[in-house]
């Protein structure tokens, strides 16, 4: 059995602190496995992003580390240590940071960061750490 596909790849015990050691960028999401059509991605954010949507899929935001709030058209969820939010799909969102948080991120695959957006701070997909 070949250790290269992604299938591969998943069925291994993760270690979040130890993916987190190997990139230090901010808003741009690492795949560590998939599950099913879904991917798990590990993400760095500090400071602000950008206002956005994600039209086909709600997105869910695990913080694993620090603190971290999105903002809605008329009110604003903070999220700490061990908190999760799932966005509803088609809802305009706009996360922050004030000090760099670790957060998980579980959608299908081939989202787009920025969702109907495209600008610098769309990441690439499909990148694994
Ligand atoms: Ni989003």
């Amino acid at each position: 059995m070949t250790l290269k596909s992604n299938k591969s790849r998943s069925f291994k015990k993760i270690n979040f602190k130890e993916k987190f050691s190997k990139f230090s960028e901010h808003w741009q999401p690492k795949v560590v496995a998939n599950l099913n059509d879904y991917e798990i991605k590990l993400v760095k954010l500090k400071d602000d992003f950008i206002w956005h949507h994600h039209e086909e899929t709600d997105e869910a935001f695990i913080v694993l580390k620090g603190e971290i709030h999105i903002e809605f058209e008329d009110h604003t969820i903070s999220l700490g240590e061990g908190e999760m939010l799932v966005v509803p799909k088609g809802v305009r969102h706009k996360p922050y940071a004030d000090q760099e948080a670790h957060v998980m991120l579980i959608e299908p695959k081939d989202v787009r960061n920025t969702g109907n957006i495209e600008d610098d701070f769309t990441a690439p997909n499909n990148k694994w750490v």
